[in-house]
């Protein structure tokens, strides 16, 4: 591992490049190695067990491309899995701290909704991580298991009905509970961003795992002295454990730009 080694970022399937849109822009110069379990997405509904099993092999992969720092960007890894980095040995970040933090910071009136997948919801996780922060703040949860395959399928539109009618019935409890705060934490949900931010009304801030997980990453480069030294822009190498085509168009969905850079696909089960 060196200060030129890459930044290793994986997650069930694409929501990760929510947090590789804001590295890029966060650490211009950073080389990065992308996985995307897509032959196993979702993770969301999986047992504990699934989940970590495929989130080490995950790692494992990632850990063959020479990467200097490691993150789960995938709420659900990041909320069942456990500490990574003691496992290998390198500095690691998951998205729930980094945005429960955010969250925390952000709340004027001590109310903040967490929206994610059902395993990220029942292990309480994020709620977990703010009461530990600051316990006069009260959470409020709610699973949205339909956002996902809503994203992957392309359905983002806020004008859409299928979407505003799922968005809808999903952040109501939250819109009823006063939340002024709320957590996509889930990192496919800021493709939602405009639909839930329409429902969710003007007075409530919306807190991007990606973003702040990226925020967070870039500092935990810095604090352990593994800024790449190179003034060019850094690489991105992506690869993937499906069927490479359909990736174009749903990764330039998630990094807000037309994607055409070469993706590689491996056999995750090898690792
Ligand atoms: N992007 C993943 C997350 O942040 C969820 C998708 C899934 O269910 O696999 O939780």
């Amino acid at each position: 591992m060196s200060k030129t080694s890459a930044i290793g970022v994986f997650d069930s399937g694409l929501g990760g490049l929510t947090a590789v849109k804001e590295l890029i822009r966060f650490l211009p110069n950073e080389n990065i190695v992308y996985f995307g379990d897509t032959s196993r997405v979702p993770y969301g509904n999986r047992s504990k067990e699934t989940i970590t099993r495929y989130a080490m092999q995950d790692a494992r992969f990632l850990q063959t491309k020479d990467i200097k720092i490691l993150i789960a960007a995938c709420g659900t890894v990041s909320s069942v899995a456990g500490n990574l980095g003691d496992e290998f040995h390198m500095p690691y970040t998951g998205v729930v701290n980094p945005t429960a933090y955010a969250a925390a910071n952000t709340t004027k009136n001590g109310k903040i909704g967490v929206i994610g997948t059902t395993a990220t919801i029942n292990s309480s996780s994020y709620k977990h991580a703010i009461e530990n922060m600051n316990s006069s703040l009260n959470v409020y949860q709610r699973d949205c298991p339909l956002f996902v395959p809503l994203v992957e399928n392309g359905f983002i539109d806020k004008n859409d009905i299928v979407v505003r009618t799922v968005v809808q019935r999903y952040l109501q409890p939250l819109i009823d509970s006063g939340v002024d705060t709320l957590i996509l934490g889930c990192t496919h949900y800021p493709i939602l961003r405009e639909a839930i931010a329409d429902v969710m009304g003007d007075g409530v801030a919306l807190i991007d795992s990606g973003r702040e997980t990226a925020r967070y990453a870039a500092k935990l480069i810095k604090e352990n002295g593994l800024e790449n030294p190179q003034q060019e822009s850094g690489s991105c190498e992506y690869f993937v454990s499906d069927r490479v085509d359909g990736f174009s168009k749903v990764a330039s969905l998630f990094l807000g730009n037309t994607f055409n850079q070469e993706v590689h696909q491996i056999n995750i089960q090898h690792y």
